[in-house]
């Protein structure tokens, strides 16, 4: 099974996942996640990560295509995976497709996230991440705060801002994202796995529902 994440920065691609790994045993794979952890190690990676990611612009296609192939090699992804963030531009998208077709897999869903912009922003800027790799639970010091402020609920890890979350940087990640990213909804429509849901307090609809709903629909099939 291979389920990949789009949307917009802020939509809730990551709660999802994590969600949907909970709940199936699929293992999340986040490129994000994958370039902060070599930032923090000081890698070679994510030095030139960094460069790109502290702007609110996209790392190389051919660096991320690489990192992505490389991990879809690993035994524990065999059963399924969540690609949360990979990929994003129609040249990742075309590489994938290469790179499936060659191991006989394919695509089985395309999950399209979608949020209005007022919600992203104010998600995002309030938003605080566990900086326990082996946890990543993501908090919204509004919307989900942790009980203990600034702890984790989950491992007692603390809980710290992301460099690239805040607001002007975003407004670049959600231009980005409008003018390299969003063509991809229309190429996976014109292949018939693209499934669309809005994440949004306004219509009470939230990633935790959107996870129950995949995960009954993923039994039901
Ligand atoms: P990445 O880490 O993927 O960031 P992103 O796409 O900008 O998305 P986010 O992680 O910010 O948001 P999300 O959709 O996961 O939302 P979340 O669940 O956290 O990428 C970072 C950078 O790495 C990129 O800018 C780029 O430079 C580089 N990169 C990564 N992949 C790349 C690729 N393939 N090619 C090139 N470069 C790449 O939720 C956000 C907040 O909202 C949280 O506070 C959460 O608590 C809250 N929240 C979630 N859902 C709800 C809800 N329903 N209601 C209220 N709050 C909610
Ligand atoms: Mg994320």
């Amino acid at each position: 099974m291979i389920i990949i994440m789009l949307g917009a920065p802020g939509t809730g691609k990551g709660t999802v996942s994590s969600l949907l790994e909970e709940k199936t045993g699929y293992k999340q794979v986040s490129t994000g996640d994958i370039f902060r952890q070599n930032i923090k190690e000081q890698t070679e990676l994510g030095k030139i990560a960094d460069s790109y990611i502290s702007k609110g612009n996209l790392v190389p296609d051919d660096i991320t295509i690489g990192i992505v192939e490389n991990r879809l090699e690993e035994d524990d992804v065999k059963k399924g995976v969540i690609l949360d963030g990979f990929p994003r531009t129609v040249k990742q998208a075309e590489a994938l497709d290469t790179y499936l077709q060659e191991k006989g897999r394919k695509i089985d869903m395309v999950l399209n996230l979608t949020t209005p912009e007022d919600e992203i922003i104010e998600r995002i800027v309030n938003r605080r991440v566990c900086s326990n790799q082996q946890c990543k639970a993501v908090y919204n010091v509004v919307m989900n705060p942790p009980k203990q402020k600034g702890i984790c609920d989950k491992c007692g890890g603390n809980l710290t801002q992301r460099e690239d979350d805040k607001e002007e940087t975003v407004k670049t990640r959600i231009n980005n994202y409008i003018e390299q990213t969003s063509p991809l909804v229309e190429y996976y429509e014109k292949k018939g796995v693209l499934r669309t849901e809005v994440v949004s307090k306004k219509i009470n609809h939230l990633g935790k529902q959107v996870a129950d709903e995949i995960e009954r629909d993923i039994k039901n099939k």
